[in-house]
């Protein structure tokens, strides 16, 4: 496994270019972000409006989650026009000037593709229902006759991410009981059909539409799940494993051989424009090595390193995810893509302290046992931020995490939006918990998220002590330790840096040298000694001596051999 010879090192990307390789990438789910028109979701001038505290915070770039036109049943990921914005959000002409501001201070901005599946209120789909079986309108997506005597029975057993069958029945133009449709989300998202040569055209052009309109790239949603095993087999996925794939023997519709080749098409698109755009795609598959399919050279710039997120918090662990990611994609020329946290699971302040565990995508609610407060989890939570920023790489963070913001589980069932809510029928809590809008000013209507105090979804009180003007300026603060993180992570080139293990330490460690900063991190319960000698650039909790306690995690500057 880990040697202590191992040193990987990372393309320098100094001059500018390549700066997907090394960038801190923030993600921004625009329904809870910030909200300028005052009804309650948040909207492209709210985002706008808070560049200067992003610029602040010092990341380089945002990922913007859908903003096109969309009935919103899945938040957003249900697109009924890829090429405009949804009311709710703004206007093209919003759009235009949010990427002006953005890039006027030196931050890239990312936009989300979903190629998977559109609304049900695409053009595209509304004509599929008004045409025959067979014809070129309904082939766009996967229409299939059912099975039983009448066509009554679903063309297979295969369920939907979010509960329920994955397949719906329509009604013929003639009112008759008529094809099945296949949708691997909610009812309101049928798939496309990637085998259809006019998908992958209209793809084209819409990657296009973003890429004239000067965007830096693509979030490419559901990266794995495109191309489906044409036989059409039936699958039983195993009931504990995370909702959007990553089984060992993948599901018939998840890591098809042939979603590669769309990639391979989508990058000679990208190649054809300057400034170094970059897809990053959505890849639920089982382990890193697998991952590193989706980012070899002629294919995506990065993919999401799901197995570092779902890693638990224990050093052996750790060591091993990061070792094996690494190897994997400096195996093909790619760097680590690091991510704790984003709109699909649950805040990692307070994943990483949960006693029981809960499938990705499932969500916790009031019943949840042993549900960690602020205080109890903030160290583990500071720590393994310290210890992501820290690897050579790129890493995404999701928006609220700089402020130590927890999962909201003891939301009232009633306010609760997400599709697997309503799918499972209460069985699965789903993504709410993750999306609850952002606390910007303590003394202000929504803690700032607006004007008018309204919000789609509940902000609880609690977050009123974390709302960012209290932070600001507070040295001990979650806002202060991201803000001193990511400036020595660019003052000290980590991002393009190395990683060496460090020797001498005990199991419960996680010790590398990224160029001249040593890293220790304390995933143990006992008190670690380090360096008399060395600076202390940053730690994730006060030190108290040369001693690091439990679930503390420090950056030294090395003077002299260590
Ligand atoms: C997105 C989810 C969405 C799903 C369907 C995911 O991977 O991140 O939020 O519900 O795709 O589009």
């Amino acid at each position: 496994m880990t040697s202590q010879h191992d040193v990987y090192h990372f393309r320098d990307a100094s001059d500018g270019s390549e700066w997907w390789r090394s960038a801190v990438i923030y993600q921004i789910y625009p329904r809870s972000f910030a909200d300028a028109s005052g009804d309650g979701v948040g909207d492209l001038r709210g985002i706008a409006s808070r560049l200067p505290e992003l610029q602040d915070l010092g990341v380089d770039a945002i990922w913007l989650s859908p903003f096109m036109t969309s009935p919103q049943k899945d938040a957003g990921y249900d697109v009924a026009d890829y090429c405009d914005v949804d009311p709710i959000f703004g206007t093209l002409a919003d759009f235009d000037a949010l990427l002006a501001q953005a890039h006027a201070r030196s931050i890239r901005v990312i936009v989300d593709l979903v190629p998977n599946h559109s609304s049900d209120q695409h053009l595209w789909f509304r004509q599929a229902l008004e045409s025959a079986p067979g014809s070129p309108e309904r082939n766009r997506y996967i229409f299939r006759d059912g099975t039983g005597e009448n066509g009554e029975h679903p063309p297979n057993n295969w369920e939907s991410i979010f509960g329920g069958r994955a397949w719906t029945r329509i009604r013929e133009k003639d009112g008759s009981p008529g094809q099945w449709y296949l949708h691997l989300f909610d009812s309101s998202q049928p798939d496309f059909d990637w085998s259809n040569e006019e998908v992958k055209a209209e793809f084209r052009r819409i990657l296009r539409f973003w890429l004239d309109r000067g965007v830096d790239g693509f979030r490419v949603d559901v990266a794995h799940g495109l191309v489906k095993d044409q036989d059409f087999p039936d699958y039983t996925p195993n009931p504990d494993s995370a909702s959007m794939g990553g089984e060992e023997t993948p599901a018939p519709y998840f890591e098809q051989v042939g979603v590669h080749e769309i990639y391979r098409d989508w990058r000679l698109v990208l190649e054809e424009y300057d400034g170094d755009r970059a897809l990053c795609g959505e890849a639920w598959v089982s382990s890193v090595d697998k991952m590193a399919l989706w980012v070899r050279p002629d294919e995506m710039h990065q993919t999401f390193n799901f197995e570092y997120l779902l890693a638990p918090w224990e050093a052996s662990e750790l060591r091993s995810i990061i070792h094996r990611s690494l190897a994997a994609f400096s195996a093909v020329g790619a760097p680590g893509t690091w991510v704790l946290s984003n709109h699909d699971v649950i805040r990692h302040a307070t994943r990483l302290s949960l006693v029981e565990e809960s499938p990705q995508g499932s969500g916790i609610g009031p019943d949840f046992p042993d549900v960690p407060s602020h205080s109890e989890f903030l160290p583990r939570a500071h720590a393994a931020t310290a210890l992501m920023l820290a690897l050579p790489g790129s890493a995404y963070l999701y928006q609220g995490e700089e402020l130590g913001l927890d999962e909201v589980h003891d939301m009232p069932p009633e306010v609760r939006q997400d599709p697997t809510w309503f799918r499972t029928k209460g069985h699965r809590y789903g993504r709410d918990g993750c999306r609850v809008p952002i606390p910007w000013e303590a003394g202000e209507p929504a803690f700032g998220f607006n004007a008018t105090g309204r919000s789609w979804l509940p902000q609880p009180e609690r977050w009123r002590s974390l709302a960012r003007d209290v932070q600001q300026g507070d040295e001990r603060s979650t806002l202060s330790l991201y803000r001193r993180l990511l400036r020595l992570r660019k003052q000290f080139g980590m991002g393009q840096g190395t990683l060496e293990w460090a020797a001498g330490y005990p199991e419960g460690v996680v010790a590398f040298r990224n160029g001249d900063i040593l890293v220790i991190a304390n995933i143990s319960a006992s008190p670690v000694t380090i360096p008399a000698d060395a600076r202390v650039l940053a730690a994730s909790m006060p030190l108290s001596g040369h001693q690091l306690e439990a679930d503390t995690a420090v950056w030294l500057e090395l003077q002299g051999d260590i």
